[in-house]
């Protein structure tokens, strides 16, 4: 029995990825990977630490250009691999950690705890005794945290670094609303008012991370600290270090056509102007009401002309109110560590998620559905969909293959819910997959492979290993 092509659709809509080479000589080399997937099953995370250190340097060079203190803390919430903060810290950078497992797993890797700074959202005594115990500084969030510190740090003899976190931030007459942090007037109060002659808990500096990908926002938010950082000095309490967190665009498309048509031509498929792009016309977060669009498609801005060094390159040469010099002079000229905690954008191009074929069927609707040994939560992020073109790599070459072999179909996978899509997007491939043919959605290191990862139907989670050099790989550790 064969199974029919979809038919053709001159009007799919390519969404091209910028693919590093390291990858590029991986897909090209793929028996390889093809062997790597039957020894360690599908789906498979490969990485590479090759992009992950020039990520590391195309930041530092920002930070050297302008002679500004500084250090990289890798936030490693975004992707759960120890390799990556063995390496970061290896480059004499930072990790940012967000729970006692990822505080303990870097400790008990032998990273020095100068390196590490702990912002997790909800700190248990466990951790911050952990934390304590090892001089690592705690972001403090809330007067409870504080108040809990204060105990462990009375409790055990040992005193505390502290950095606080503010949020709240003022711009054109607006407040950047957050769940985050204290106030800048509160905080000015709780330094000089509790923490600066503190027996226990030194105040070391100020941290803010900020949702979404605004420059001005930051800016803004920058600006208000050195305020603040001016007026404790003029109290005579130091500030050695202001950490701006993470949010560093990354760009992922190599086209900004391609970008933009998508976009619109979704906006037309929605109306019934055109043919669906999306599985069963999923507005992937627009709304429509009667014939009225409302709003725009709720995921990743992955086309970026400013990003990951660019980006903070213009954060640090925006300029602020009440100051005349650019924000690297104001900190240059006050002696503070900058301190940036990059998730996504330190993982740029250092992982790809490899899957096999399980199954070719149509659903009730005659959509060519391609089923993968996966699940979704193995590729999944805040974003509505991941819109970037998987590779198609056959078992055998599909080089002899002409147009005519086209086909469209969508990417389903293992959990059982009529909801269970890898991609939402439409897919163009060269020709029909087969069972046992892989297919590579590259890019996938930053949030897309661990933060939502689950074991429904008890599955294994995907292995992860590292690509090295002489064609080999290691697992994580
Ligand atoms: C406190 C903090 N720092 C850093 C990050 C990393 O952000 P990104 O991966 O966007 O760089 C996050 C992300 O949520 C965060 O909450």
């Amino acid at each position: 029995m064969t199974l029919t092509h979809s038919k053709k659709d001159n009007n799919h809509l390519p969404l091209t990825p910028i693919i590093h080479p390291w990858i590029k000589g991986l897909v090209a080399n793929a028996s390889l990977l093809h062997d790597a997937v039957a020894k360690f099953s599908s789906p498979l995370n490969v990485q590479s630490l090759v992009p992950f250190e020039e990520n590391i340097r195309a930041f530092k060079s920002i930070f050297d250009k302008y002679q500004l203190k500084h250090r990289v803390y890798f936030a490693r919430k975004a992707n759960k691999c120890v390799t990556y903060t063995k390496q970061a810290a290896k480059l004499g950078e930072g990790v940012d950690t967000a729970s006692f497992e990822e505080l303990a797993q870097c400790l008990e890797a032998g990273i020095n705890p100068a390196q590490l700074i702990s912002t997790a959202a909800v700190k248990t005594q466990r951790l911050m005794e952990l934390a304590v115990d090892n001089h690592v500084t705690i972001i403090i969030d809330n007067l409870d945290e504080l108040a809990l510190l204060e105990k462990v740090t009375e409790s055990t003899g040992k005193q505390a670094n502290i950095s606080l976190r503010v949020g709240g931030f003022t711009m054109d007459d607006r407040t950047l609303h957050t769940r985050f942090g204290f106030s800048i007037s509160h905080a000015q109060k709780l330094i000089l008012e509790n923490l600066a002659h503190h027996p226990m808990l030194n105040y070391v500096g100020l941290h803010f991370h900020l949702n979404g990908y605004s420059i001005p926002e930051r800016a803004a938010a920058i600006g208000q600290c050195i305020q603040l950082i001016d007026l404790l000095a003029a109290q005579n309490v130091k500030t050695f270090h202001l950490d701006i967190g993470g949010g560093y665009l990354v760009n992922y498309l190599s086209d900004r056509s391609e970008w933009e048509n998508f976009h619109t031509e979704l906006k037309r498929a929605l109306l019934n102007k055109r043919s669906e792009l999306t599985y069963r016309n999923d507005p992937l977060g627009i709304v429509k009401i009667e014939d009225t669009l409302h709003g725009e498609a709720k995921v990743y801005p992955y086309y970026n002309e400013v990003h990951k060094e660019g980006f903070l390159e213009s954060v640090l040469a925006s300029n602020v109110q009440g100051y005349d010099q650019p924000i690297h002079q104001l900190l240059r000229d006050r002696e503070i560590e900058m301190r940036i905690e990059p998730g996504r954008s330190l993982l740029d191009q250092t992982g790809i998620t490899v899957a096999r074929v399980a199954f070719r069927k149509h659903d009730s609707d005659g959509n060519l559905l391609i089923g993968l040994e996966m699940n979704r939560t193995q590729m999944k992020s805040s974003s509505a969909d991941f819109l970037l073109d998987p590779i198609h790599l056959p078992q055998n070459s599909i080089d002899s293959y002409d147009g005519e072999q086209e086909t469209f179909g969508y990417l389903v996978g293992a959990y059982c819910l009529e909801q269970e899509f890898i991609l939402l997007r439409k897919i163009k491939f060269q020709a029909m997959p087969v069972v046992g043919d892989l297919l590579v959605f590259v890019n996938t290191a930053g949030y897309m492979m661990h933060f939502f990862e689950s074991q429904a139907h008890q599955f294994a989670l995907a292995e992860n290993v590292f690509y090295e050099e002489n064609e080999r790989f290691s697992l994580d550790s």
